[in-house]
C-alpha cells in the first residue's frame, strides 16, 4: 500500500481527488495519510475525508515526520513549483494538478529537477481518461476521417469558477496566482488535448482579450490557433457568454465527428452515427477520469516507470501559454520548433 500526503485540500481536492482515492481500483493500493493545507478550516475537513490521516500546515514538517511515498499537489498555480521541488529534492513521486506552474519561466528548470530527481510525476490532465475526448482520439487515429483539416473546440461560460470559500475565492482572475486567466484555467487543458490528438504543433497564434469582466487582472477570452502541417486546431475559449455551452466540430476529407455538449456525432460520407456518451452531469464520471489517472500513476510508481513523457507533456502546456500570450502580445504568428 503507498502512503501519500494531499496538498492543498480546496474544490478540486475535495470534488475530484478525495473520492477518486475512495474508489475500488485505487483505494486497495494507495491511502491518504497526511494533508497539508494553509488554512486551519480545512483540518476538520481533512478528519472527515481521510479518517486517521494527519494535518500540517507546513510541508517540510510533513515530509520530515511521514516521508510519504507520494505527495499529491491541488493548490493553487503559483505554489506548484516550490512543492515539486521539495518533493523531488526527498524522491518522492509527485501527481499534481494543472498547469505546472504559473510561470514559462520557471518551468524549465523544475522540469529538469524532477528528471534529475527520477521520480514519478503525473500532472492532472485527466480529460484523457474521459470517453469523450478518448473517442475523439479513437476516430482520428483510426484514419476514418482522413486527414483532418480543421478541429475546433469552444467553450462559453459566464465567469471564472470561484475558488474554495476559506482561502481566496477570487484566485483565478489573479494573475500572480495563478498566471493567466482562461486560457490558463481551461486552455491548458485544450493544449493537452491538442499535444493527445495531433503532437506538437508546428506554430500558434492567438488573441487574448477582457471582453467583459473588466475586475479581473486576467483576460476572460481567448482565440488561439495551433497550425500543424495538414491540421488547424482552433481554440475559443470565453468567461463572457451569457450561458454555458461546449462544442466540438472536427472536419477530415473523408468524414466529420460533432459535439453539442451532449451528443457525439460521427459522419462518414453520408451516414451519420452517434458514439453513445455517459450523462456529462453524471459527477461520478468526472471521479472516474481522476480515478482512472491515479491508477496509472500508481502503476507508474509500482513499475519504477520513471518516463518523463507526462512531465514533457506539462511543459509543452506551458511553453504553448507562455506562446499564446506573446503571440496576442507581438500580433504574430510564432514558430515553435
Ligand atoms: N484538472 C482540473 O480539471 C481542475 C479543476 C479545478 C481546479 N484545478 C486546479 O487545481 C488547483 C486548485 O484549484 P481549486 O479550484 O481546488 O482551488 P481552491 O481555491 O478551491 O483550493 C485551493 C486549496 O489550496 C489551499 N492553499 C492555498 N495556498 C496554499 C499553500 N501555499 N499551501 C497549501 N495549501 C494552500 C487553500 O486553502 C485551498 O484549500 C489549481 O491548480 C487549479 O488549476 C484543476
Amino acid at each position: 500500500m503507498l502512503r501519500g500526503a494531499l496538498i492543498g485540500l480546496g474544490n478540486i481536492a475535495l470534488r475530484g481527488h478525495v473520492p477518486a482515492y475512495q474508489s475500488e481500483g485505487v483505494k486497495s493500493k494507495a491511502r491518504i495519510v497526511a494533508v497539508m493545507d494553509v488554512v486551519e478550516q480545512s483540518r476538520t475537513k481533512a478528519n472527515e475525508v481521510f479518517p486517521g490521516a494527519t494535518f500540517y500546515t507546513s510541508i517540510n514538517t510533513l515530509l520530515e515526520n511521514e516521508k510519504p511515498d507520494f505527495v499529491d499537489i491541488c493548490t493553487p498555480p503559483y505554489t506548484h513549483a516550490e512543492y515539486i521541488k521539495a518533493c523531488a529534492a526527498k524522491g518522492i513521486h509527485v501527481v499534481c494538478e494543472k498547469p505546472l506552474v504559473e510561470k514559462y519561466s520557471t518551468a524549465r528548470e523544475l522540469a529538469d529537477a524532477v528528471k534529475k530527481a527520477g521520480i514519478v510525476f503525473v500532472p492532472c490532465h485527466q480529460y484523457k481518461y474521459s470517453p469523450l475526448w478518448k473517442s475523439i482520439r479513437d476516430v482520428i487515429a483510426s484514419g476514418k476521417l482522413g486527414k483532418v483539416a480543421l478541429a475546433q473546440f469552444n467553450v462559453y461560460r459566464l465567469h471564472a469558477d470561484t475558488g474554495t470559500a476559506n482561502w481566496n475565492p477570487q484566485w483565478r482572475t489573479s494573475k500572480s496566482h495563478s498566471g493567466g486567466g482562461i486560457l490558463v484555467d481551461t486552455g491548458a487543458h485544450y493544449f493537452y488535448l491538442a499535444q493527445y490528438f495531433f503532437g506538437i504543433p508546428q506554430k500558434i497564434s492567438a488573441i487574448l482579450r477582457t471582453l467583459k469582466h473588466t475586475d479581473y487582472g486576467v483576460e476572460d477570452t481567448a482565440i488561439v490557433t495551433l497550425e500543424y502541417p495538414d491540421t488547424l486546431m482552433q481554440i475559443n475559449l470565453t468567461w463572457a457568454a451569457n450561458q454555458r455551452a461546449n462544442s466540438v466540430y472536427v472536419a477530415g476529407e473523408k468524414g466529420s465527428l460533432s459535439y453539442d455538449g451532449v451528443h457525439l456525432l460521427h459522419t462518414d460520407g453520408e451516414e451519420t452515427r452517434e458514439i453513445p456518451m455517459p450523462d456529462v452531469s453524471d459527477k461520478s464520471q468526472y471521479v472516474a477520469w481522476y480515478a482512472a489517472l491515479f491508477q496509472e500513476f500508481i502503476c507508474r510508481i509500482e513499475q519504477k516507470n520513471m518516463a518523463t513523457d507526462l512531465l514533457d507533456e506539462a511543459f509543452m502546456v506551458m511553453k504553448l501559454l507562455d506562446a499564446s500570450y506573446r503571440s496576442s502580445e507581438e500580433k504574430a504568428v510564432l514558430d515553435l520548433v
